[in-house]
């Protein structure tokens, strides 16, 4: 096994054989909150980040992408930022951040961070300067704020509602409404306004001076609203389309236009990567077009179920909408908003999408064919070229957890709807390092923001180091052969194996995933990888397999 902690690389940042390192690259997400937390207080922080990074370099990603660490009330989890220019205390400080950031990078580790431009926390000093200066001020110009309808203007301005359940719109004593995609907390900002797009680009400048890599873009797809803010046409909704006044608006790429521009003024290869929940993946891979973002975060791909035919069509798919823009696809089958892959793509019945799943969903999934099935769907990702992410958490094979109390839920979600939407708890739980440690190795006191399920002792990242089978050594695998093997960057081509399996070839390697439940031939050839123990001369069920066939 490579021990790459002990050869530290820093990365290229000045082009040459580093250049467009994102292409191939595999990026860990960091969820600061669940990671690893130095202070004790059962919230993950910046110098536990750093304590933990060698580990992560030793997985052999080429870089991380840390959720937010601002300042923030902490509504929707740090997504409600007050201060884009600062850590909130709970996380550290700027020079523990300035720390982390030299430690990744002298683990040769890049640090992209995330950026949240759509809205911010209603404790942004700009909106409670609105607030105070009443309608009609300028200081209401850089959000959204309109009068209601009705008699009294007692109706909100339009229909939308809000993603986390509700209206979309919050009345204020004076009588206003303003515009909220997600949470109460989280105002809108309006994007015509000039200097909220002056005020994201000195953000970028901050942060890029200060050294990182890159910035993972927050609803990228939602900062422009269709002129006059129009009602959603619910009839045209309810018939499949997929239009929208508030998310995916042409004029939105004008913003990110500009700022690659800002990021081309710095050297190296610094990177935006859109969260932009749109489709079909042509209107997604408008997102990276040369002039404007360099990564969209596949989640046509990630909501694909366990289906071979649906697979290699949305691959297939994803191949060319983004190679049309010269873009590489960028994989991804787990977040902090979804239900964990391993646990996803087991699920039957699958649950209503976006509804998350809790103790009493009637969606279950058997752990032994969902681990199996995760592994191998990993095993599958990790060998498409093209960048991908991976999930904190994935590489032990955690399952989402459903064992969280009402009063322990934390995600706005559940509480915007009373309920009847578990929201994104399950995926956020704090991660197990050490199975004896307390809180396993999360921090040292025990505490911890969501409870950690007793089973994850068999899960701890060190009952999994150098065990051969393990989900760690899996990914440690699958990641070190893709490095060497050049799969990130390679080409693929399709091979025959009936409906229900997949087979393709990427440069020397061939990859075959059993989607069904019939036998299937293992090429010829030295078996690279294997997802689960191969117990015969074929593949069962859930499983793949890297054979170097040449
Ligand atoms: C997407 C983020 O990933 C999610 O966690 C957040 O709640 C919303 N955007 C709002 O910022």
């Amino acid at each position: 096994m490579t021990d790459a902690s002990s050869q530290p690389v820093v990365p290229e940042t000045t082009g040459g054989p580093g250049a467009e390192w994102w292409r191939s690259a595999v990026i860990y997400q960091i969820y600061p909150r669940s990671f690893a937390d130095a202070s004790g207080d059962g919230i993950g922080d910046l110098p536990g980040i750093a304590s933990r990074l060698p580990q992560i370099a030793e997985l052999g990603v080429d870089a991380i992408w840390l959720s937010p660490f601002y300042r923030s009330p902490q509504k929707d989890a740090g997504y409600d930022v007050a201060d884009y220019r600062d850590v909130d205390p709970i996380f550290g400080t700027l020079d523990d951040f300035d720390r982390m950031l030299e430690t990744a990078h002298g683990l040769g580790l890049r640090v992209i961070v995330d950026l949240v431009p759509n809205h911010s926390s209603d404790q942004h000093e700009w909106f409670r300067e609105a607030l105070a200066a009443g309608a009609g001020s300028e200081a209401r110009e850089r959000y959204i704020f309109r009068d209601g309808k009705g008699s009294d203007g007692e109706l909100p301005p339009n229909n939308w509602q809000s993603v986390f359940g509700g209206p979309a719109w919050t009345r204020v004593p004076d009588g206003q409404w303003y515009l909220h995609l997600f949470d109460t907390s989280q105002p809108d900002f309006d994007w015509n306004h000039p200097e909220v797009g002056d005020m994201f680009v000195d953000v970028l400048r901050f942060w890029l001076d200060r050294g990182v890599d890159g910035f993972r873009v927050d609803v990228a797809h939602g900062n422009a609203k269709a002129p006059g803010l129009p009602d959603v046409d619910e009839e045209k909704v309810a018939a499949g389309s997929m239009d929208s006044p508030f998310f995916g608006q042409e004029h939105v790429h004008e913003i990110y236009r500009r700022w690659h521009e800002v990021l081309d003024e710095y050297e190296g290869d610094r990177v935006l990567c859109a969260e932009a929940w749109v489709q079909p993946l042509e209107k997604m891979a408008r997102f990276v077009r040369p002039d404007e973002m360099h990564q969209a975060f596949n989640f046509v791909y990630l909501e694909t179920p366990w289906d071979a035919r649906q697979l290699r069509t949305v691959i297939d798919e994803s191949i060319e909408a983004f190679g049309a823009v010269g873009a590489p696809p960028t994989w991804v089958l787990s977040n902090h908003d979804t239900i964990r892959h391993r646990t996803r793509l087991a699920l039957v019945p699958p649950p209503p999408h976006g509804a998350g799943i809790g103790p009493t969903s009637a969606s279950k999934a058997d752990p032994t064919v969902s681990l199996r099935r995760g592994r191998a769907a990993t095993a599958l990702m990790l060998a498409l070229p093209g960048g991908a992410y991976v999930y904190q958490g994935e590489e032990l094979g955690l399952p989402e957890v459903t064992a969280i109390e009402p009063e322990q839920r934390q995600d706005p979600t559940f509480a915007r709807t009373q309920g009847e939407l578990w929201g994104r708890d399950g995926c956020r739980v704090p991660i197990p390092w050490e199975a004896d440690a307390p809180a396993y190795g999360f921090n040292a006191t025990g505490e911890s923001w969501l409870p950690q399920p007793p089973e994850w002792a068999a899960l701890a990242r060190d009952g999994q180091a150098d065990v051969a089978g393990s989900t760690l050594e899996l990914y440690r695998l699958a990641l070190r052969l893709r490095r060497e093997l050049g799969l990130g960057t390679g080409e693929l081509e399709w091979l025959d194996v009936g409906s229900t399996a997949l087979a393709f070839r990427n440069g020397r390697v061939t990859v075959v995933a059993n989607l069904g439940h019939d036998a299937v031939d293992v090429p010829r050839g030295e078996i690279l990888l294997t997802s689960s123990p191969l117990d015969a001369a074929s593949l069962a069920a859930d499983e793949v397999v890297w054979v170097r066939t040449s």
